[in-house]
């Protein structure tokens, strides 16, 4: 058992001084003061009930201040609790609208990867269907080299090929070979024309040369050097085919511009029907692969508005576009000549 605490001094005092009344009553009771015992017990007793009734507020005074402790307690614990589930609250609901919106994400990925993978197989049919239509129409004397990637899509050879079928250009000229290359040079062989084909890059126009030589079409197709030079149009200068390769050619009936590749500068195929054009037959056809991309649909819209003669043709298989080239030849008759005389 703890010791009780040791009284306070007030404490001390006020047990002294009971003490002492209480002796003094009993002492006056003992000696027969009545009277006096009396009023000393009256005094202690006055003195019993103000200490009883200071205790008494002072008790009501603790007891006021632990209520209101317990209240304030308890408000901030009502506000702690309020504010811990609004915090959670808002937490879930973030939670709520984050899944949502990666469910959402999700669906969106898996719909687009669906429609990709679609779209992928759709053009892989359409690859293929051409590819076995490409191999009817010949019987290569060595494996073909490989088509789609940088050259151009089985589609896009079936349809040049048909182009050559029924148009029968005696002079095809190439920007860019390739494998192409040898399916052109397959077909002329089959007509009667003939392929010039540029390259930029010396090795790729050697391994073209090559091919063209396993496959005996050296006496069909040339594959010529044409290093990228500046060439000048409207102020602008663009990186494209020393034209000194081709200083020989006339009346190319059919073009087809496949190269500079893209990665040689903006707009890298534009100048082509710019400085081409005289070299072309009076009537020709144009086919411009790649013509789905941004650089190649400008030269297109640029080349048909300032090019007199110059027509897209309809809807092409694959990624190509075909344009049909007619010269316009001015008439300058008599009439004319005496009135320009006349006028100056
Ligand atoms: C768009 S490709 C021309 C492809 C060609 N007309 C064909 O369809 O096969 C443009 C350039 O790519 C380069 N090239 C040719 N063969 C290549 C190969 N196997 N890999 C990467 N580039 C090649 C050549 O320099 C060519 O001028």
């Amino acid at each position: 058992m703890r010791p009780l605490p040791r009284p306070t001094r007030r404490q001390a005092a006020l047990l002294g001084a009971a003490a002492v009344l209480c002796a003094a009553a009993g002492g006056s009771a003992l000696t027969g003061h009545l009277g006096v015992a009396l009023t000393v017990l009256a005094v202690f007793l006055a003195g019993l009930l103000g200490l009883v009734l200071l205790l008494a507020r002072r008790l009501g005074a603790l007891l006021a201040a632990n209520r209101k402790t317990q209240r304030d307690v308890r408000s901030v614990l009502d506000q702690t609790q309020r504010r811990v589930l609004g915090a959670v609250e808002e937490m879930l609901l973030a939670a709520g609208d984050r899944h949502r919106e990666l469910t959402d994400a999700l669906a969106a990925q898996q719909k687009a990867a669906a429609a990709g993978t679609d779209r992928l197989l759709r053009a892989q049919t359409s690859e293929v269907e051409a590819l076995v239509q490409l191999f009817q129409g010949f019987t290569p004397r060595a494996p073909m080299p490989s088509s789609g990637g940088f050259a151009l899509n089985p589609t896009d050879l079936l349809d040049l090929l048909h182009l050559i079928r029924s148009r029968r250009p005696r002079l095809v000229l190439e920007l860019g070979s390739g494998t192409s290359s040898v399916w052109i040079a397959y077909a002329l062989e089959q007509t009667g024309g003939r392929l010039i084909s540029l390259d930029h890059e010396p090795m790729y126009a050697e391994k073209t040369r090559s091919a063209l030589a396993e496959h005996q079409l050296t006496g069909v197709a040339e594959v010529r050097d044409a290093p990228l030079r500046p060439v000048v149009l409207d102020g602008r200068s663009f990186p494209w085919y020393d034209v000194d390769a081709v200083a020989d050619l006339r009346a190319v009936d059919l073009l087809l511009i496949d190269g500079p590749p893209e990665k040689t500068g903006p707009d890298a195929r534009y100048p082509a029907m710019r400085v081409l054009e005289d070299k072309l037959a009076d009537a020709a056809t144009v086919v411009f692969d790649d013509a789905h991309r941004h650089d190649e649909q400008q030269a297109l819209r640029r080349w048909v508005e300032t090019i007199e003669g110059l027509t897209q043709e309809g809807e092409a298989l694959g990624r190509h576009a075909v344009l049909s080239y007619r010269r316009i030849v001015r008439q300058h008759g008599p009439v004319d000549e005496i009135s320009s005389r006349s006028s100056g």
